[in-house]
Formats: C-alpha cells, structure tokens, sequence
C-alpha cells in the first residue's frame, strides 16, 4: 500500500467509523493497525496482508452494519486497486476475527491470527477495562451484580447476555490471554491480563470498603 492509499483509506475508515460508540470506533481500528504491524514485523508475516485485514476488520461487523458478503471491505478493496488474490486472503480473516464464545475460530493463516491476537489486546489491559465500561453504560448495563458469571457461552448466547460489566471479564476478557495465537501476543496478553486481575482486586476491595 502507497502512503497515498493508506492516508484515503484511513480517512475513509474516520468517515464510517464517526458514529459508533459501541466499541468500535476509529481508534479501536488504529489501535489494532498498529499492534497487528508491530507483532508482524516480529513474526515475519506479510504486511500488506496485515494492515488491509486489520483496517478492514471491523467494517462489515453484523453489530454495525446491515452489509451482505463483506461488501463494504470489498468497495474498499476494490477502490484502491487491491487484487482478487489478496482481497480473498483479507475477507478469509475478517471473517474468522471475532470473538464468538465458544464458537471462536483461529484464523488458519499467520497474517489471520495476528489480525485476531490484535483485536483479542484491544480488549483487554487498561484500554480492555475502559472499552468494557464504556459498552456498559451505552447498554444501560450495571457496574457490577451478584449473578454468577457464565464461562462456556456459545456465541448466540453471548451475544443475547445481559451481563454486568464486571461478569464480562469472567465471561470474555479473562479467557483471551489463553486464546492468544502468537507468542509475541502472548507476552504482551500475559501483561495486559495482570493488570486487569490486580484492577479486579482493587475493585471487590473498594466494593466492600477495604480500602
Ligand atoms: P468483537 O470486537 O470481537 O466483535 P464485541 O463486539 O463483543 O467483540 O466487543 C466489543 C467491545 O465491547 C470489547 O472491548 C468488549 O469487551 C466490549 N463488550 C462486549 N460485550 C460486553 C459486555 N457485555 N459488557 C462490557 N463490555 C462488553
Ligand atoms: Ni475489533
């Protein structure tokens, strides 16, 4: 990718992004570009590859848009000249990025599981807790309850939980440092998800007036 085409594509990407507070806004898409280019680079997977899965990853997300067969990454693809081959190989990791419960998929490519090792860092560490809050209170979602979380939902059943937004770490973000697929992933999933369990220690402390 020239820099020309990167510089449209991401104002492109600011452009269809601008309205989502679900998550799944602009900066979760560059955070992902940059974590998935980093861990590439270590890895020696194909950056082209990389970068177009990791800008697309999230445009044709069924919690977004109402698109059919990955069209929106196609227009996009398409619009910069992107060759077929390389299209396919893009879509093929779009397609198997999210988290779906126990349904989840490892991509079969490298260039595939570094996109998802990417997307899986975002969720979790200092941006993780921040994200998860941020979704909670968009769903009018309580901080915290006394229902047990679930942890072996298959992936109709995640999507339909209502859970507080503490639950969702039992039920998600504390599953992901094991579900890392790179070991450049694994390292920084390993410092992310410290940092969370120390989080949820402060947070049951401060619950019952310890501290
Ligand atoms: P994906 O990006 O794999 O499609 P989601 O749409 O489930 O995943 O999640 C987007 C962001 O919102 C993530 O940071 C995720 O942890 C957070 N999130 C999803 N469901 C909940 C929930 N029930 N409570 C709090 N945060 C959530
Ligand atoms: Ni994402």
């Amino acid at each position: 990718m020239t820099k020309e085409v990167l510089d449209s594509l991401l104002s492109n990407l600011q452009e269809f992004f601008k309205d989502d507070y679900s998550g799944h806004d602009f900066n979760h898409t560059m955070r992902v570009y940059k974590l998935a280019n980093n861990i590439a680079i270590q890895e020696h997977a194909n950056l082209e590859i990389v970068s177009l899965a990791a800008l697309l990853h999230d445009v044709d997300d069924v919690k977004l848009t109402q698109s059919i067969n990955y069209q929106n990454a196609r227009l996009l693809m398409n619009r910069y000249g992107i060759d077929k081959a390389t299209q396919e190989e893009v879509i093929a990791i779009i397609q198997d990025v999210s988290f779906k419960g126990n349904q989840s998929k490892s991509p079969s490519t490298l260039e595939g599981k570094i996109v998802q090792d990417a997307d899986r860092l975002d969720a979790i560490g200092a941006i993780g807790i921040a994200r998860a809050f941020t979704f909670g209170g968009n769903h009018s979602r309580p901080l915290y309850n006394d229902e047990k979380p679930e942890r072996n939902m298959d992936e109709a059943s995640y999507r339909q939980h209502q859970s507080s937004t503490i639950n969702h770490f039992y039920e998600k973000l504390l599953l992901l440092k094991d579900m890392m697929n790179t070991e450049c992933a694994r390292v920084l999933a390993d410092q992310r998800h410290q940092f969370m369990v120390n989080y949820l220690e402060e947070f049951f402390d401060e619950i019952e007036g310890k501290k």
